[in-house]
């Protein structure tokens, strides 16, 4: 790499510092590192030092978002949420300055039990007795969801209202 190139990488690379203990969510598609904070609760009042780019060049996005939280670690249903709403994201695990574990997220087929039919009339949704929600995943991007009592769909701005309360 020639000298004025490689000082641009270094200088991209100090954009945010290294974290020493918690949890890196890279390639977030550009624009959702703030439903991915919401959805994780976190306001910043909870005292974690936390640090968000957004729209910064990635190679296999085109623009991305990062999340960087300090003396977090995730529970598994927050990485299916995750996966939700960045499908492409990669969830790093950070013990003393250093990559522990990588974690892809990967949409799945059937999500259980985490959203709610968007029909007032479904079964998923009776007063007595509701039955737990199952959706479909007819397309990740965009995101498209069947519910399997109904056939009514999610989108992504369905699922970003019900995951973030926004
Ligand atoms: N990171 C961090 N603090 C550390 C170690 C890593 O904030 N102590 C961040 C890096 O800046 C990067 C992410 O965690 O955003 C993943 O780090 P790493 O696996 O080293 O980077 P890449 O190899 O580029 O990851 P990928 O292959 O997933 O793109
Ligand atoms: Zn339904």
């Amino acid at each position: 790499m020639n000298p004025a190139k490689k000082n641009e990488e270094l200088i991209k690379e100090l954009r945010v510092s290294k974290i020493r203990e918690g949890t890196v969510i890279d390639h977030i598609d550009a624009g959702r590192a703030l439903h991915v904070l919401r959805m994780l609760g976190l306001t910043g009042g909870e005292g974690h030092v936390i640090a968000v780019v957004m729209n910064v060049e990635s190679r296999k996005l085109g623009r991305k978002d990062i999340v960087k939280v300090e003396g977090l670690e995730l529970e598994e249903e927050q990485v299916s949420k995750i996966a939700l709403i960045a499908p492409s994201a990669t969830i790093n695990i950070i013990r003393d300055y250093r990559v522990v574990e990588k974690i892809r997220v990967k949409t799945p087929g059937r999500v259980v039990g985490l959203l709610r039919c968007i029909n007032p009339n479904c079964v998923s949704r009776l007063e007595r007795e509701p039955i737990i929600s199952v959706f479909h995943v007819e397309s990740v991007r965009p995101l498209r969801l069947r519910c399997e009592y109904c056939g009514a769909m999610l989108g992504q701005e369905d699922v970003i209202v019900q995951l973030t309360g926004a």
